[in-house]
């Protein structure tokens, strides 16, 4: 049931905290401050690349995962989303790993991407949170979301819990491949364990984010703009916007802005600027300031430093508590949902049950 919330999507996210604790549980030992897979015995010490693919918000989980695996594993990793994947003669070489990323299990590109790897001779790794899934069945190594049910078409507590799995595998691959020593483990292993609270705490800004939901909800365009692991959550807003509000709404790499999307900004495009502060933050604030330049009306989404070091000439912006940029994906998720979610219902849109989609995909 909805319980007390309006929407199953709002109660989606306010699951996040407790969901995404319970996924964790799966994938670290607190006290030992290790990091472990389902099948702990499971080998990934042979993996020398990794393909990811999946279709709309769980391909943007992929995306961000990218980041991850090289900067952890330091293993090449290519991503596509699975309608064009299997269609571009892939090469996929022997000791490669196919991650398949479905809240479902079930869409079909995706499990058509699965099969076509694993003709290919690769080793399948599926995140899935539905564990009765075709997909869960077919993969050799099978990570489960414990997310619970997820009713909202909008995918919400799915996405941040696909993150959870997505940097403990990561971790898991550069353990495996000596590339983690004990002290970066023990680090990593802190920093997703302060994941929860982080949640909690951002979920605490939902009432500022309402109030500012009757601008963007008189807009026509929208743009979201970051950088790094916050330019798939960019693209992950504007699929969120877009999906339950019917506006038109696009992400872009902060920095590919001058290279023509520019050109939309005037005084009627609300700018949304994820930047949370960090070695990223200074390039994609003078990004802002080029769209500032131009009319354009930003919202920025930082921290209480970041605030304070670009926050003047913005429109409005939402304070989220200061996080390790390992979880900054799955703690900036929030305000990114929660300002889709108020949207929809200050434009009185069906927002569970949005036109023209449903849950699951199964059709190429
Ligand atoms: O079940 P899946 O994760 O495979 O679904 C993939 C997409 O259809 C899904 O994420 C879709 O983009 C959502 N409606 C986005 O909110």
């Amino acid at each position: 049931s909805k319980g007390n919330h309006r929407h199953y999507m709002l109660k989606e996210i306010y699951e996040q905290p407790i969901v995404v604790a319970q996924t964790l549980r799966a994938y670290l030992q607190r006290m030992e401050e290790k990091v472990t897979l389902p099948i702990p015995e499971f080998d990934l010490s042979a993996i020398k690349r990794v393909t990811i693919v999946a279709c709309g918000t769980s391909y943007y989980a992929g995306m961000v995962a990218k980041y991850w695996f090289e900067q952890f594993a330091r293993v090449p990793v290519d991503i596509d989303v699975a309608s064009e994947f299997r269609y571009r003669a892939p090469v996929m070489e022997d000791g490669g790993l196919m991650i398949v990323i479905s809240q479902s299990g079930e869409t079909a590109d995706t499990l058509a991407a699965l099969r076509h790897a694993r003709s290919e001779g690769q080793t399948i790794a599926a995140v899935v949170n539905v564990p009765t899934s075709t997909m869960a069945r077919e993969a050799d190594l099978l990570l489960p979301t414990h997310a619970g049910p997820e009713i909202g078409v909008a995918s919400t507590k799915a996405f941040s819990c696909q993150l959870a799995v997505l940097a403990a595998l990561a971790a898991n691959l550069a353990k495996a491949k000596g590339k983690l020593d004990e002290a970066e483990e023990r680090r990593i292993v802190r920093h997703l364990a302060e994941a929860p609270a982080s949640l909690n705490a951002a979920l605490a800004y939902d009432e500022s984010i309402q109030t500012m939901a009757g601008v963007i909800a008189a807009a026509r365009d929208v743009l979201y703009l970051g950088r790094g692991t916050d330019y798939p959550l960019a693209l992950e807003g504007a699929l969120k916007l877009k999906e339950i509000s019917y506006i038109h709404a696009e992400g872009y790499a902060a920095g590919e802005m001058k290279h023509g999307p520019i050109a939309l900004i005037d005084d009627a495009v609300p700018v949304i600027v994820i930047a949370p502060s960090g070695p990223l933050f200074d390039k994609t604030v003078s990004n802002m300031q080029e769209v500032q330049a131009r009319g354009g009306k930003v919202v920025l989404i930082s921290d209480y430093d970041g605030i304070q070091a670009a926050g003047d000439g913005c429109i409005a912006t939402i304070t989220m508590p200061k996080v390790h940029p390992l979880i900054a994906p799955l703690v900036y998720a929030v305000p990114v949902q929660l300002l889709a979610y108020h949207v929809a219902v200050a434009k009185g849109t069906d927002v569970d049950q949005p036109r023209n989609l449903a849950k699951s995909v199964t059709v190429e």
